[in-house]
């Protein structure tokens, strides 16, 4: 329907208009989109009929993926004004951001909305905690004891602090700036979150020395599909081994494709 439209806006032969994109990500008042490269000359024209099309939005940006330890997105101004920082709201929840620097995954959504019903009365590290994707739901909705949240980037650390204020949850989640490697906590949280998914499994002894005797690991992962939840069982284990914790497995769900032939998994153990 909306690709339909999209073919009615921008006006081009049928072979091209076939490579025209059939999804993009709204995020506030900004439209991330991917483009193939055929389609470089009509950027600009695919970017206005966006715009056309969502009254509300005001920019628009050629997404072509994300890089480095930051995990920051590599972009392009295409239409609209330029302004690429905007709130976005999910589940109830405000997210400030600036959409050229900071990722945001709408692909974990359902894991986000999991994660905020069931830290009721909790102690919580969210080890990767990027702009508060995890530890804002958390606080607004499961009310926990208190949320530790560590970051290392420091554009992502500043819009971090701007939602715990624009979420009012400042007696709840507890920021922290630095590497979680040097920060994380030992002992302490009834829930360890490790949301991150380029080099997390470095840091899983961390994780694991983070929990209470009976504290719960959510261990990230992208993982081959060949491998799926065997590399990540194994490496959690032997992290376990490693710094004298043992571990129950409690469950593994799949969150969702992300490249292909790799899936982005969750693996849940309780650490003893
Ligand atoms: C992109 S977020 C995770 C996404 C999130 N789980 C979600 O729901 O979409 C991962 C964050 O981990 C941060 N990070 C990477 N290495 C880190 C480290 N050693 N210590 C703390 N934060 C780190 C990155 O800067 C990034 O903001």
């Amino acid at each position: 329907m909306t690709h339909t439209k999209l073919c009615d806006l921008v006006h081009l032969p049928p072979k091209e208009a076939e490579l025209l994109p059939r999804g993009w990500q709204i995020l506030g008042t900004v439209i991330l989109v991917s483009i193939p490269d055929a389609l470089r000359d009509h950027a600009n024209a695919i970017g206005d009929a966006l715009l056309a099309m969502y009254p509300r939005c005001s920019t628009m940006l050629w997404n072509r993926g994300v890089a480095g330890r930051f995990r920051e997105p590599i972009c392009e101004v295409i239409a609209g004004t330029g302004e690429t920082e905007t709130v976005h709201k999910e589940n109830g929840c405000y997210f400030k951001l600036d959409t050229a620097r900071i990722m945001f995954s709408q692909g974990n959504l359902v894991e986000r909305m999991r994660m905020a019903r069931i830290c009721e009365d909790q102690v919580v590290l969210d080890m990767f905690t990027g702009i508060g994707y995890f530890s804002i739901q958390i606080a607004v909705h499961s009310r926990p004891k208190k949320v530790i949240a560590i970051e290392l980037n420091p554009t992502a650390y500043h819009y971090l602090t701007e939602n715990i204020r624009i979420n009012r949850v400042e007696d709840i989640v507890f920021p922290m700036h630095g590497d979680c490697a040097i920060k994380a906590p030992e002992n302490i949280a009834d829930r360890v979150i490790m949301g991150y998914l380029d080099s997390s499994h470095e840091q899983l002894v961390k994780g694991l020395l983070a929990a209470r005797s009976g504290g719960i690991l959510h261990y990230h992962e992208a993982t081959p599909t060949a491998l799926t939840y065997q590399r990540p069982i194994q490496r959690i284990k032997d992290a376990a081994q490693a710094c004298g914790r043992s571990v129950e497995m409690i469950g593994c769900r799949t969150i969702k494709k992300y490249a292909p032939g790799v899936l982005h998994v969750v693996v849940e153990v309780r650490v003893k």
